[in-house]
Formats: structure tokens, C-alpha cells, sequence
């Protein structure tokens, strides 16, 4: 597999969106968000946990369907796949699909992220250089350039290069053929993503949180490649904390890990799992800190809302990206938030979990 410019940094953008900004997290909370290893023993590490086959990844069960659908009436016509938009907050595993999906093709895959396009001629190039049925993965598609977005254009359509050579009254428009490719492109953010250049996707599928036992699953797999002992219910644990999200259970297996190498040896069990994550601040339903002081901003400091986004990124000190694309699909996803026309609500099962009287409940408590 050719992989041309995979992300620069080793730590992936969105562990670094969630790192603290401010001074007063308390200090147990940041093992969890260091590296435990140098950036390129990451990386090996990364790509051996990642799954490279169809059958070694867990769950989404709609979206193989689909694919495998998709895959196979392509090879059988001996035809590349439709373009496809994979969408769906981070972690799920949209690029470990779309490195599966070419191996599946039995192709190469190119992958870039839209901020390296910045310049028409790297769209240009790349697109240059694409052989028959490769796939082109573009990361953070919704970041395109409106210059790069309209070179994509024909490009996706007709596989078509348009380039205009010269400036001003002498330019001139010229028109290369491309190959058959496959344009694989993930976001993180669809409603991002301009109508035109979502239409030209033939698929468009969306990632869903995982099941508690799918990252039972995740968690026993990664353990195994890690060669540490962790039980059944060891890995029950973890995932129920994980928030539907393969990359966190594996970020959070590895601290269990070493929690355990440390205070107790032998197989990571249930206890040693739970205690080990409330050391970490990860509560039983997988909130962390910052989701802990969220809620706990709207409802003391707002009566739960309704909130502005604004608000409350100036009330807890993360930027909004980060509360939209990280923080707040898994607490709606949970229930403990809601999105309103008005802005942010904190629901009763919010105040419960906090330990706070949900409204109604103090209403009553009056009568
Ligand atoms: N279905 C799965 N089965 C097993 N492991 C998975 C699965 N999906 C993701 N993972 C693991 O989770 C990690 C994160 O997945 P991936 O990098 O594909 O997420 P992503 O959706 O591309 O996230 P981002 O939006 O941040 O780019 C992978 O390294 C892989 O180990
Ligand atoms: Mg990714």
C-alpha cells in the first residue's frame, strides 16, 4: 500500500482538540492524555492495533453491509467503487475503513488530509499521479480549499483535470483525462461539507458509536496484540467507559495496562479495571473531566440551560469545535444533553448522575 502523506503529527489531531487548557485539571488526570512511548514506536504500535481486514473490524454492522455489497458488484463488473464519504465523530474508524476498503479492492491507496492541499498544485499533483482503481483518501474533507474543492469537481464526475495555464486574457483552460479512482473522503463535520461537492459522492455513510459488547470485543482484540492478560469482564469494564468509541478504549485499556503493571499484577479484571479509571477520571458511564465540569457549568451556573454554544465555551475554557465535534455527540448520544433551537439543555438524567435535583423534581420538592 502507498501511502503518500498520512498525517504528519503522530498524535491524531483530535486526541490533541481534547488536550486541557486549563491550569486547574486536576493533576491525576494527565497520564491519561501523555504518550506513553516515542512518536515512532506510536505509530508502529497504532498501525498494529488498527484492523486491516473486514473481518477484524468490529461492529457497524449497516456499513459492511453496504461496502460489501458495493465491493463485490464492483469486481464483479471489473469497475472501481463509487466515491465515498465516510462521516461520523472522531475515533470510529473511518480511516481504518477506507485502508481496509483498498486493500479489500486490492488497491493502492493514497492518503492525504485536505489542510496538506492548501495550493491548487497539490490537489493537481495528486491527482496526476492516480493509477486505475487506486483510492484517494482525503481526511478532514470538509477543510478543502474553495480552489482544491473546484479542481475536485470534474475530477470526481467526469475524471476530468481542468488546469489553467497563463494568467489574465492569454490564459488558457486545458483538459486532462484521469484514470477510474475511487475518492474515499472522511469528516468529522458533513453539515460542513458544500452540497456540490456532497452530491458528487455516490456513498455517503454515516459511523455510529459502538455497543458496550462490540468494545468488549475491540478491548479483547487490542489486549491480545498487546499480549496483556485482560478477563471477560476486565474488558466490560473498559468499554462501558469508552464512549462507543473504539480509539478511547484502546487509549484506555493502555492505561489500565499500565496501572496494573504497576499496583497489580496478573489479569485485569473488573475491579482493577474500575479502579484504575477512577484514578483517571473516567466515571462509570465514560465521562471525563471536562464532561463533568460541562454539565456541572450549565446546571450550576446556568439552571441547565438553555445555553449558547458561545457561552459556554467561554464557561469551561474549550474551544466550540471541540464541544461540538468531541464533547457533545456522546453526552446527546447518552441523553444527559439536548440541542435546542435556544441552545444547550442538561436533562434530568444530566442532574442525577451529577448528583444534583433535576427541576422538576425541585418543584415538587416545594409543594
Ligand atoms: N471497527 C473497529 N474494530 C476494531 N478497532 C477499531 C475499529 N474502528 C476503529 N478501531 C480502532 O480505533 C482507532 C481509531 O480509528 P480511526 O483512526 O479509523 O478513527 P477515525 O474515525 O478515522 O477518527 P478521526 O475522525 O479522528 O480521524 C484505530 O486505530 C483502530 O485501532
Ligand atoms: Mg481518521
Amino acid at each position: 500500500m502507498a501511502i503518500i502523506s498520512s498525517k504528519q503529527d503522530p498524535i491524531e489531531p483530535n486526541d490533541r482538540r481534547i488536550e486541557p487548557k486549563r491550569s486547574d485539571r486536576p493533576a491525576q488526570s494527565e497520564p491519561l492524555l501523555k504518550p506513553e512511548v516515542t512518536p515512532d514506536e506510536q505509530d508502529k504500535q497504532e498501525d498494529r492495533i488498527r484492523p486491516h481486514r473486514f473481518a477484524d473490524y468490529i461492529g457497524q454492522k449497516d456499513l459492511k453491509q453496504v461496502l460489501d455489497i458495493a465491493i463485490q458488484a464492483a469486481k464483479a463488473r471489473g469497475e472501481t467503487l463509487d466515491h465515498l464519504l465516510l462521516y461520523g465523530p472522531p475515533g470510529l474508524g473511518k480511516t481504518t475503513m477506507a485502508l481496509i476498503l483498498a486493500s479489500e479492492m486490492g488497491v493502492n491507496c493514497k492518503v492525504t488530509s485536505a489542510p496538506a492541499l492548501e495550493r491548487p498544485r497539490d490537489i493537481v499533483g495528486l491527482l496526476n499521479s492516480l493509477k486505475v482503481g487506486d483510492v484517494l483518501f482525503i481526511d478532514e474533507i470538509h477543510r478543502l480549499s474553495k480552489m482544491a474543492e473546484e479542481i475536485l469537481y470534474p475530477a470526481m464526475e467526469d475524471f476530468r483535470l481542468d488546469i489553467t495555464l497563463g494568467k489574465g486574457q492569454s490564459a488558457k483552460t486545458r483538459s486532462l483525462p484521469l484514470p477510474k479512482y475511487t475518492l474515499v473522503g472522511a469528516t468529522t463535520r458533513v453539515g460542513a461539507l458544500s452540497s456540490p461537492l456532497r452530491d458528487r459522492f455516490g456513498l455517503i455513510q454515516q459511523l455510529r458509536f459502538y455497543a458496550q459488547d462490540e468494545l468488549s470485543q475491540i478491548v479483547l482484540r487490542t489486549a491480545q496484540i498487546l499480549q496483556t492478560d485482560v478477563s471477560e469482564d476486565g474488558a466490560a469494564e473498559i468499554a462501558r467507559r469508552a464512549r462507543g468509541t473504539p480509539r478511547i478504549a484502546n487509549r484506555l485499556l493502555k492505561r489500565v495496562r499500565d496501572y496494573a503493571q504497576v499496583k497489580a499484577a496478573g489479569t485485569i479484571n473488573r475491579y482493577i479495571a474500575a479502579e484504575a479509571l477512577e484514578l483517571f477520571q473516567v466515571d462509570p458511564c465514560g465521562l471525563d473531566w471536562t464532561d463533568r465540569r460541562m454539565l456541572s457549568v450549565m446546571i450550576e451556573n446556568f439552571n441547565g440551560g438553555p445555553v449558547g454554544l458561545e457561552t459556554m465555551a467561554a464557561a469551561t475554557g474549550e474551544d466550540t469545535q471541540t464541544i461540538e465535534e468531541v464533547y457533545e455527540p456522546y453526552l446527546m448520544q447518552i441523553g444527559y444533553l439536548n440541542r435546542t433551537p435556544r441552545g444547550r439543555v442538561a436533562t434530568a438524567a444530566a442532574y442525577k448522575h451529577l448528583g444534583f435535583t433535576p427541576p422538576n423534581q425541585q418543584l415538587s420538592l416545594l409543594k
